[in-house]
Order: structure tokens, then sequence, then C-alpha cells
């Protein structure tokens, strides 16, 4: 077990047969039949990560941590643009945006947008991750007599994706008729593939500054390159301490021993459990600050390891889907279902230890005397004893119930934790035998989406679809 005061920590104690029974828990016997298979897969990707030639290098994104090239541009680039920036708008979507809202969620103050300029200490921040029209509109009504002081990060490492070009494309025509060609800008940093795709191409053709995704490094794994760390070094979190935790993680999931390594251990119970039909995964923070990694580990969890073939070519149709709920918001909208409904979820509650800062609860009168059982405490006090009746709650219906435990939140345990899912994800991979880097399935709708929008080479496409697509009123009700 780790030492260092910091270290979050993986209790798995609540899916043994021992505390909710033979039927529905692991047994020891299970857990260390997989283990010599883990410990292999562990010493293997560890082989894979030493390959001499970086670019055939895989599980890039392990590299991260120890960039100091990529995380000194990222400084440079938030010195050049703290001072002239009190809005910063991120238009990405995917990997491109939920470790960056992961990140501003749990190490900034929940009314962050709202505080003076001297208190926030860095820009507003505006994440846009969808083209929602009147989402979009409001953003521009608001920014209209601020553009000046308003900075844009596009982050697209594919540079192909709609979503972010339709953005793009918007802001681009408004800075340009504010502040002409050259003017523009000053308002856009790129971040995207170092030398390659229509972004890239764009950059060179225009002069934007730009950033770029590290080669191999895919989206739902970049939050710890300049994807996620532009915009959280910019609004004030310590991005140096991000890595230093992802680095301190990397020492405990590159060990082979099952039950000292704790991506291992997450991936193997999973695993174990999608054997017995366990194939619903639900995280959910017993804190508000870690309500959107949970998020982010839905898509990492969902795009990489929902796959239909194997890594030998096999149609498997597996992978776990992954739910996101929020303690205690969700008892008192998914406990029903999560301790009556089908005994087929694996529920991870992340516990907070120690919060920053908390909230007495005063003592009580006569009036309220029905709640004087409250009278004195603190709302962390009444938030982990929720999170405690809960699990005990899952438990004593033989529900697997596994917990994170973070010490306190900061850039040092936010990084530890994004690492050990990330590590875990890699792991599960190869025990679901899949590539967890790749998302073959998401390509067709992409391809959809531009043969409707008409862009050039998906004619035919867009002549089929449109037959599809033709109203069938017969089954209108
Ligand atoms: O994880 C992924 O690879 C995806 O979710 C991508 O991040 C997402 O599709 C956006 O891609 P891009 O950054 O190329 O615009």
């Amino acid at each position: 077990m780790p030492t260092t005061p910091d270290a979050i920590r993986l209790c798995y104690k609540n899916v043994t047969a021992s505390a909710i029974g033979a039927e529905h828990g692991l047994t020891d016997d299970q857990i260390d039949a997989v283990a010599p298979l883990c410990a292999s897969i562990v010493e293997q990707v560890e082989r894979e990560r030493s390959e001499p030639d970086v670019s055939k290098r895989p599980h890039r994104y392990r590299d991260l941590p120890y960039d100091r090239q990529m995380l000194d541009g990222v400084h440079r680039a938030c010195r050049r643009h703290r001072d002239d920036c009190r809005t910063l708008v991120v238009c990405g979507i995917g990997g491109s945006a939920l470790g960056n809202i992961a990140l501003h969620t749990a190490l900034n103050p929940y009314t962050y947008n709202l505080l003076s300029d001297d208190r926030r200490g860095g820009p507003q921040l505006f994440v846009m991750d969808n083209v929602d029209p009147v989402q979009f509109a409001e953003l521009l009504d608001l920014l209209d007599d601020r553009l000046d002081a308003t900075l844009f990060n596009i982050i697209s490492k594919s540079g192909e994706t709609a979503e972010t070009a339709a953005q793009f494309l918007i802001l681009r025509d408004l800075l340009k008729r504010r502040f002409g060609s050259d003017g523009l800008k000053r308002h856009i940093l790129v971040t995207t593939d170092a030398v390659k795709g229509t972004m890239r191409d764009i950059v060179n053709a225009e002069g934007y500054e730009s950033l770029p995704v590290p080669d191999g490094v895919g989206g739902r794994f970049s939050v710890l390159s300049a994807v996620g760390l532009f915009s959280a070094g910019m609004c004030g979190i310590d991005i140096d301490g991000l890595l230093a935790g992802a680095a301190a993680m990397d020492a405990r999931v590159t060990n082979p021993a099952l039950r000292e390594n704790p991506a291992a251990m997450i991936a193997a119970i999973h695993y174990l459990f999608y054997q017995r039909g366990k194939r619903l995964h639900v995280m959910m923070p017993y804190s508000y600050r870690l309500k959107d990694l949970a998020d982010w580990y839905r898509q990492l969890w969902a795009e990489s390891l929902g796959k239909q073939k194997s890594l030998d070519h096999r149609d498997v149709f597996v992978g776990p889907t992954p739910i996101k709920a929020l303690g205690a918001t969700d008892q008192h909208s998914q406990i029903q279902l999560y301790r009556e409904g089908p005994n087929d979820k694996v529920i991870t509650t992340l516990a907070v230890e120690q919060f920053d800062r908390d909230v007495t609860i005063p003592p009580t009168d006569d009036v309220v005397k029905a709640m004087a059982y409250l009278g004195g405490k603190t709302m962390g006090e009444l938030l982990n004893a929720e999170r405690q009746a809960t699990e005990q709650a899952l438990v004593a219906s033989q529900r697997p119930v596994l917990s994170v435990r973070f010490p306190r939140i900061s850039a040092e345990t936010v990084g530890q934790f994004i690492y050990f899912y990330e590590a875990a994800t890699t792991l599960a991979g190869r025990l679901f035998n899949v590539d967890p880097y790749d998302q073959p399935a998401v390509e067709l709708g992409k391809t959809y989406t531009f043969a409707l929008m008409g862009k050039a080479g998906f004619e035919k496409t867009a002549r089929d679809l449109r037959g599809e697509l033709t109203e069938d009123t017969a089954y209108l009700v």
C-alpha cells in the first residue's frame, strides 16, 4: 500500500464474497486466479512502453507526466495570454473537451465564473462541446462587448471534426469582421496535431498560434497534454501538480502484483464481473467537484472498451457500459434501482476524506428539534455518512461496491486519478482483448453527417441516406 499521505486508494472489500456473498461477490481464489494474467499484461505493457522507436511506441499517453518540453510550452502559452485574457472559450468535443471540463470542476470553485477578475486569478472559462445553436448564440451574445479580451482555444486532434469546425468557422468570421485578418490571430489558439490534418493546414495558412497534441496520444487519453493543461493552467490550476500526481501513480500501476496495483485491480474486477453478467459500471462521486471526472471516465471506458472486433479480428461485441451518478443527489434518483433492480452493476463511489472547506450545521432549538441530530455536525460529515450508509445499503443487497478514496481534492490527487483510470483502461483493453485506442464505430455517424451536410466526396452516401430519411407517416403517432 502507498505510504504517501496524498495517495488515492482503492478499497475493494465490498466486491468480495466475504462482504456480499459468493453468489454475487468475488472469492479470493477467483481474484488470485486472474493475477498471473494481469501480471503478464502489466509486464507486456511495460515492455511496449520501452520500445526505442518512439513513433512505434504504444501507450504514449503514459509518457505525458515526463514531457518537460510539452509542459514548458503550455506554461509559455499561459504566460503569453494570461494578462490580456478575461474570457477563455474552449471549443472541442469528446476527448478534446471532457478532460478540460473535469479539471475545471475538480480544481476551481463552483462559483469561479461569477467571481471578480481579482478573485478568480484567471479568465472566465466556457467549454463549448456541442453545436447547440441556442447555447452558442447565447455565448456569442455574452461575449459581444468583451471580445477584445477573449481567447478561443480551438481543440481538435484530427482537425476534421464537424462540430469543432463549425464553431471555428463562426468565430473566425466574427473575429475577422471585428478585428481584421491580422487582429483575428490574437484571439485564436489552436491545439491540434503537430504536423497533419485540416486544422494544422489552416494554422499554417493563416498563422495562428498553436500547441501540439502529442503524436500517438488519442483524444480521450489527452487530458494531461496541452489539450487539457492549457485551459487548466490559464485558470490557475497547478498543472505541474497534476503531472506530479500522474507520475506518482505511474509507479503504482507498473507493479505486476495485482493486489498492489490499483489499475490492474480495477480492470480485473470489472472483467471478472463482466463474465458474470454485471456489465453496467456506475461511477458515483460523493463530491460535486469530482462529478465531471465521472463524465470523463464515461467516455474513456465506453469508447475504449466497447468494441465489435477482438484484437484477433473476431466478432465479440464486448464492452461494459459506464454510467455516471452523483452522491448524495442520485440517492434520491437511482439507488432504488441499484439496490432492488437487476443485480447487474458494479458501483464505484469516489470518496473525499478531507474536504478543503466545510460548513457547520448550527445547534438546533425547540422549533426545529426534529432536526437536532444534525446540529453541530458538518455538511462534510453528512455527505460522508451518506456515502457510507449507501455503500452499506448496497452491500446489504449483495451489490458489489468499489470505493476510490481521495485523501483530499488537489491537483496531485486528480492527476493520480486520471492516470489510474487511463492505465486501468489500457489493462482492461487487454483483458477484454480489444484495442482501447481506436473508435471505428464513431466513423459511420461522421460519414453520414458529412453526407447530409453536403461535403464533397460523400454524394453517393447522401443520395442513399435521403431515401432512408424520407418520412414514413405510417410510423408517426
Ligand atoms: O477520444 C477520442 O478520440 C474522441 O472522443 C475525440 O476526442 C473526439 O472525436 C474529437 O476528436 P478531435 O479532437 O479529432 O476533434
